[in-house]
């Protein structure tokens, strides 16, 4: 897919604002801080379309972006698995990413975004069974690949795939900075 416009539609809070209008979704998914509004704005080529931040956990509401004139909608879940100190344990992930995943009449894909340097989270692979279970459409993005060189990327993909059960050929690596894998995301979304 060429995006040749991206434009932030509105944010939402309650699950009674999501659209319902059957234009096509495509939504990011993962735990606080591993990339997904870096991703967002990695593959539409804007700097700060969807807000990232170094402090996780900050993204509470489901952001919608729209992708070349209502062809098709980006859809920024809030992050998971992010607690403050003294609410230890307090959530897993919102009822909004529930509600949305369960919901979402014109979902055609979940990217599930997993930090390339982690051995995926017990609450990854309770998303995954999520999505399994919900019967989603999904691939794998491994984010953050600059930190790795090409040959422990390689490896990472490997435990990845090995730890969720999970074919290699969904796995997509994805640097935001230098924009490694951004086509060959596009190219699935197409
Ligand atoms: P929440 O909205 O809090 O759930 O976080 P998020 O998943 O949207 O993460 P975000 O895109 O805000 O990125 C979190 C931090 O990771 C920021 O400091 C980013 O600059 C950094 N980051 C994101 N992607 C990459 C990447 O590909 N490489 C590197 N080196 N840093 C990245
Ligand atoms: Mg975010």
């Amino acid at each position: 897919m060429k995006i040749v416009s991206a434009k932030f539609i509105k944010s939402v809070s309650d699950e009674r604002e999501l659209f319902n209008d059957g234009v096509s979704e495509y939504a990011f998914v993962g735990r606080s801080n591993v990339g997904k509004s870096s991703l967002i704005n990695n593959l539409c080529n804007v700097k700060n379309l969807a807000k990232t931040s170094s402090t996780p956990g900050l993204t509470k509401l489901i952001n919608y972006f729209d992708i070349n004139n209502g062809a098709v909608r980006f859809v920024d879940l809030p992050g998971y698995g992010y607690h403050k100190a003294g609410k230890k344990n307090s959530y897993m992930w919102s009822n909004l990413i529930e509600k949305y995943l369960l919901k979402a009449n014109s979902l055609k894909l979940v990217l599930l975004l997993l930090d390339i340097r982690h051995t995926p989270s017990e609450l990854d692979k309770i998303m995954l069974g999520y999505l399994l279970q919900t019967g989603r459409n999904f691939i794998i993005v491994a984010t953050k690949a600059d930190k790795l060189s090409k040959s422990a990327q390689n490896s990472a993909i490997l435990n990845i795939s090995q730890t969720l059960g999970v074919r290699r050929d969904i796995i997509f690596v994805h640097s935001s900075l230098n924009s490694q894998g951004k086509e060959n995301i596009l190219n699935y979304i197409n």
